[in-house]
């Protein structure tokens, strides 16, 4: 019965072909909703969200995704679940992939959701692990080709993606590691650029080689001549207790307008959000007209839409 089930636990689950058609998918769902035509693919199908850390867009983007395609959601929290009193996690994946069609988990070690995976009669997608959060990053791609990317017919061109600079400036944290993924499969290149002891760990990444990214001391000189440039927190959830160590260490990894300057004059500004003004980015640079940070954050609802609809019901037309 599991044999055939797809999950979505890091970017690299699915292949460049797939994505090609995902970013195709997530534009004609997107247009779709600003039609206000009713799309309902998966009516009768029910999401079960489990959230063990906070999330704003994360939840709202899947919330309201699978309303607009007809279905439903059950959300769990650890505080109001036996998720939080310690029932081991392959029963709580035995147990909800029985009454519903999917799962989406945000939670802290990659090991919890893969074991939920492996224990589940239903796909599983990842809502960010401590290591990946493969759902931003499919927006944050679709985001690129929406602004700079479009084919003759106005469609995401994946192709575009080829030999394009990401700079990413900040902590080797979850975003990071996707992005490295994602570059190793769409043949990007990222500029990485991290204060010391807060390094990008290869393997822990899981790519196969360095061959898509290029590692940077001064994050002046990971920005230099990029197409996109990036950054997330300081502090992920779950590392609190570090944050007083990593504002010290982070003091010069703000995206500031000097960093623009120096990339690509039609670069685009990135961040997952939530974002800190005077941390991480400047305001002038978040809120300025190279920021696209809120078309991105829109952007989650149309790719998790098309993902879900992959998952569920494969190439639909
Ligand atoms: N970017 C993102 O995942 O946001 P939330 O934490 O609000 O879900
Ligand atoms: N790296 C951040 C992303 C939040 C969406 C975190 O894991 O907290």
């Amino acid at each position: 019965m599991t044999a055939s089930i797809r999950h979505y636990l890091q970017f690299s689950d699915l292949g460049a072909e797939e994505y090609a058609w995902l970013f195709k998918r997530a534009a004609l769902i997107k247009k779709k909703f600003k039609a206000y035509e009713k799309y309902h693919p998966l009516a009768d199908r029910t999401l079960a969200m489990i959230f063990e850390k906070a999330s704003t867009r994360t939840r709202v983007s899947f919330e309201a995704g699978m309303y607009q395609m007809g279905g439903s959601v059950v959300h769990l929290t650890t505080g109001d679940s036996q998720l939080g009193r310690a029932e081991p996690i392959e029963d709580s994946a035995r147990v909800i992939s029985r009454m519903v069609d999917l799962v989406m988990i945000r939670t802290f070690g990659q090991d919890k959701i893969e074991k939920f995976a492996a224990h589940s009669r239903v796909p599983v997608i990842n809502g960010l692990t401590n290591e990946f959060h493969p759902c931003q990053i499919l927006a944050d791609i679709f985001t690129f080709l929406e602004h700079r990317g479009l084919d003759a017919a106005g469609n995401p061109d994946p192709a575009f993606l080829r030999g394009k600079v990401v700079a990413w400036v900040g902590d080797g944290n979850n975003m990071a590691n996707t992005w490295l993924q994602a570059a190793e499969l769409l043949g990007f290149t990222v500029h990485l650029s991290t204060p010391s002891g807060y390094e990008v760990d290869q393997a822990v990444a899981g790519i196969r080689s360095s061959d898509s990214y290029k590692v940077f001391k001064d994050p002046m000189d990971a920005c230099r001549g990029a197409d996109l440039v990036t950054t997330d927190v300081w502090t992920s959830m779950g590392y609190e207790a570090e944050n007083e160590a990593r504002k010290k260490a982070f003091a010069d990894w703000c995206v500031d307008t000097e960093m623009m300057k120096v990339a690509r004059a039609d670069a685009l500004f990135m961040h997952c959000l939530p974002a800190h003004r005077g941390e991480e980015v400047e305001a002038e640079v978040i809120d300025g007209p190279q920021s696209v940070v809120w078309d991105e954050a829109e952007n989650r609802m149309h790719v998790q839409k098309a993902l879900m609809e992959y998952l569920l019901l494969g190439r639909v037309d």
